[in-house]
């Protein structure tokens, strides 16, 4: 079976890095476009291009929005670092970006059979929108992670994604395309602890790849440590790539969901309406509520470690 075509819209930070290394073995990533959001876009375009060096694939890497629509970048330095992966010594980018129009890539290259899988702040995707309202006619769809009914990480009430470019999550939700949302409320199911990552067999303990991995999930789950007091990390983007290449392992319904771009204590939050009205069938968002995390886990865990 032909695997899943992907474009990754990412701000390379940590789980992101996972969540390309598990694309490119599970889909043909077709491309990559960056956003500002863990860190800058000029550091998360190098990282991109240093996580393709170690994966040895030449995918293209075009840079894309440098800020959030109306608002100044808030960078998640103190979960990613300053360069976005908390500082690990990876080789320089073998190359610079293919290109820094991201936009016109997204215009340019998608086809009804290009998934969009987006796991930073949706500035890129909303740019794209406002230039191009058929643009969700011309792709298969948007996995997205970002949001949830259920509070927030950044903020009690908005996830970082959505926080970081309000005005942006709110030209994407309002478009009601083919939508599938992996908000906390999916991503936090699926947790890798420090004491599983000790008890994994690895098939190449002394491979570059594998010390990268090694020291990206330590950085991670010290860092989360000190800000949380636990020892486990959520794989937040590695769910929207899953929901794509194994959608056999989700639940997602459809509901509908509104961004607050006002509330002093709400801006950010993604409002899903749960209640039974009967314009919740035309919404073309799919919430995530359900993941079979332990086959999730078990698929991360033969990419990462060859287990
Ligand atoms: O809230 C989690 C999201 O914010 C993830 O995409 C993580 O990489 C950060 O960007
Ligand atoms: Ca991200």
């Amino acid at each position: 079976m032909n695997k899943p075509r992907l474009i990754i819209d990412t701000d390379p930070g940590h789980d992101d890095a996972i969540a390309l290394i598990l694309a490119h073995h599970f889909a043909d990533v077709v491309g990559i476009t960056t956003v500002s959001g863990n860190t800058s876009v000029e550091n998360g375009t190098k990282n991109a291009i240093r996580i393709c060096d170690l994966l040895d694939t030449s995918t293209p890497v075009h840079r894309g929005a440098s800020a959030p629509i109306a608002s100044e970048p808030s960078f998640a330095s103190e979960v990613h670092g300053v360069d976005g992966l908390g500082g690990i010594q990876l080789p320089d980018p073998s190359r610079s970006e293919t290109s820094d129009r991201a936009i016109e890539f997204l215009l340019d290259s998608v086809d009804t059979d290009v998934w969009v899988v987006a796991i930073g702040p949706l500035t890129n995707i909303a740019q794209v929108l406002t230039r191009d309202k058929t643009w969700f006619d011309r792709i298969a769809g948007l996995s997205l992670m970002g949001g949830g009914p259920y509070g927030g990480n950044v903020t009690a009430s908005a996830e970082f994604n959505i926080y970081f470019d309000p005005e942006a999550a709110d030209v994407v939700f309002r478009a009601n395309g083919n939508t599938l949302m992996s908000g906390l409320n999916l991503t936090h199911q699926v947790q890798i602890s420090e004491a599983e990552l000790e008890s994994i067999n690895r098939a190449s303990p002394d491979d570059p790849r594998t010390d990268f991995i090694d020291q990206n999930f330590a950085r991670i789950i010290e860092t989360l440590r000190d800000l949380t007091g636990t020892s486990e990390v959520a794989m937040h983007d590695p769910c929207a790539v899953f929901a794509v290449t194994h959608p056999e392992l989700f639940e997602f319904v459809p509901r509908e969901v509104s961004v607050e771009l006002d509330g002093t204590l709400t801006r950010g939050m993604t409002v899903v309406d749960e209640r039974w009205r009967v314009t919740r069938k035309q919404s073309q968002i799919k919430v995530g509520y359900e993941v079979d995390a332990d086959a999730v886990k078990t698929l991360i865990y033969q990419v990462l470690y060859g287990d």
